[in-house]
């Protein structure tokens, strides 16, 4: 509630410019949910898809607490009704039923969002995709796999399993995201270096416009030239132009073989150089290149992600990164990787002190866990402040670096304040994660990282948001990155499809 009444209120003034920012003001002139409201849901939905504090049979209002809160417990709405449709006609009703009525959407999946977009800015209703959870098709000569959007990601993984194919894409949060969800952030993810983003993966969507119109473009062909592609626009869209509810995306074969080694760096100089000489021997196979800081590194392995290297492999490193190969063949992959490590180690000025190579499943799954745990360690250790950045590669240090000293010039890097600043990410992509780590979040800190932060990234003409998106957070911020002239083409797009601003109101555009 603290930080949601904060971002309402602040003002920035810099010499140059100076903007209100204000979310909840994106929501006058929109109704709130009323019991009339509800007696027509009702018409809609069966009674257990409906869970609302407002009834006198009235759901308890606990139960509507993760529905309000994000997975950071950062932002916090006061939504009193969730609505759980399980087809595309009961969403198509309702959402007609709250254009009619001006009343705001927020669209839900797995409320992994890190940016505040998936939980209201005041008491919008929110409908949660997670009854549509059905796989409608899947190709395997083409494969083509078409899903409602409500399919959690890991339970797509599962499915193709025994269709020797893979989802493009793979999370941290495979476990609660849902498809609807990664297309709407266009989820970057950690193997975007191997299949690409999900603007070229997905084939087609079908999207409720905020008129309750049915968008059809489920389309399941590779190559379709017939004019505009709409179906770009819904994707990283952050529910604003309307509510995804099915996905057909190109699953990619499975890999014969996966390989993975965590190499440990004297340095973060050694970093670009590394992944030169890694893209170059290992070419066709390389998969993913992740990056992360040593004291990330120790947070994962204080808050129990994966398992830790022995001390001999981790004594005098200040960074890691994780290499992962998948190809047809396992000797060929191996022989590659193996004279890789070789040539690394023996090397006049070694690149690398060294290279733990997972020799086993059990093995491989626990390299990924420390990669794939470090945004949970983060949060266990305390509040973070997150900014997910894509900056020149050679960068990335300094942004850490400058962001500490920073903080250290405010006085705020001690214990009882800031904690930790760390940085890992995915190198392969430009993307760092900057992660502040306080004891809480206050507005002191939030005053010394912001602007600081986004003209730190301006200033290398990079991105404020490389997959996370906008929501919330950084609305005030997307000047940064975008133009006078893209926001103002943005704004008309979002008036044209939701001229009633109905749909996640206050998340994305200033
Ligand atoms: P939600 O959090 O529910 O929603 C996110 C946004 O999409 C909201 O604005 C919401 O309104 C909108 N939305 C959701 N579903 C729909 C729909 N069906 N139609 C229209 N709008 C919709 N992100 C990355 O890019 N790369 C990562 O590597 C990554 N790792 C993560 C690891 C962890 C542990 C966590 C917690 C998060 C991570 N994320 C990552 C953040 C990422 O954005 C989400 O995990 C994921 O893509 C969001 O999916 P979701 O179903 O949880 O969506
Ligand atoms: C990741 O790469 O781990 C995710 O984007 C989540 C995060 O930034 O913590
Ligand atoms: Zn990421």
């Amino acid at each position: 509630m603290f930080l949601s009444r904060q971002l309402a209120r602040r003002v920035y003034s810099r010499s140059h410019r100076r903007w209100a920012h204000s979310p909840v003001a994106a929501l006058s002139g929109l109704n709130t949910v009323t019991e009339e409201d509800l007696a027509h849901f009702s018409k809609i939905l069966p009674s257990s898809a409906i869970l609302s504090t407002l009834t006198p049979s009235a759901t308890p209002p606990a139960e509507l607490e993760p529905f309000n809160n994000d997975w950071m417990n950062k932002y916090h709405g006061r939504s009193t009704t969730v609505l759980k449709p399980r087809t595309t006609q009961e969403v198509s009703e309702i959402v007609k039923w709250c254009n009619q009525r001006r009343i705001g959407i927020v669209p839900q999946g797995g409320n992994t969002g890190l940016v505040g977009g998936s939980v209201p800015v005041r008491d919008e209703l929110i409908l949660s995709l997670a009854n549509m959870s059905k796989i409608r098709s899947f190709d395997d000569v083409s494969g083509i796999l078409v899903a409602d959007a409500g399919c959690i990601l890991q339970s797509l993984s599962d499915f193709l399993v025994s269709h020797h194919h893979i989802v493009p894409l793979d999370l941290g949060a495979k476990g609660s995201c849902q498809i609807g969800g990664n297309v709407s952030t266009n989820a970057g993810g950690l193997r975007l270096l191997r299949y690409g983003s999900l603007h070229g993966t997905v084939l087609g969507l079908e999207v409720v416009l905020p008129d309750g119109t049915i968008l059809d473009q489920l389309t399941s062909l590779r190559k379709d030239n017939t004019g505009y592609d709409l179906k770009q626009l819904f994707i990283g869209a952050e529910g604003t132009l309307g509510v995804v509810t099915g996905v057909s995306i190109l699953a990619a074969p499975a890999p014969q073989a996966s390989n993975n080694v965590m190499l440990a760096l004297p340095k973060f100089e050694n970093v670009l150089p590394l992944f030169k000489e890694t893209k170059r021997q290992l070419s066709e196979i390389l998969s993913a290149f992740e990056f992360m800081d040593r004291t990330v590194y120790d947070l994962a392995v204080k808050h129990g992600q994966g398992r830790a290297l022995d001390p001999a492999d981790v004594e005098g490193a200040d960074c890691f990164v994780l290499v992962e190969t998948s190809g047809g063949k396992r000797e060929h992959d191996e022989e590659k990787l193996n004279s890789l490590l070789e040539s690394l180690m023996e090397a006049d000025e070694p690149l690398i002190n060294t290279g733990v190579l997972a020799t086993s499943p059990a093995q491989f799954s626990a390299l990924w866990a420390i990669r794939e745990g470090l945004t949970e360690a983060v949060s266990k250790e305390g509040k973070a402040y997150k900014y997910d950045i894509s900056v020149p590669l050679h960068k990335f240090k300094e942004v850490v670096d400058r962001t500490k000293e920073q903080l250290r010039q405010k006085g705020l890097l001690h214990d009882d304040a800031v904690k930790h600043v760390v940085g890992y990410g995915h190198v392969g992509d430009g993307n760092l994660h900057l992660n502040v780590v306080a004891a809480a979040y206050t507005p002191e800190i939030e005053a010394a990282l912001e602007p600081f932060v986004y003209e730190l990234v301006a200033s290398y003409k990079g991105s404020i948001s490389a997959e996370h998106g906008i929501g919330v957070m950084k609305t005030h911020a997307l000047q940064y990155s975008k133009s006078p002239t893209s926001i103002e083409w943005m704004k008309k797009i979002k008036a044209l499809f939701d001229p009633n601003g109905i749909m996640n109101p206050g998340k994305v555009l200033p």
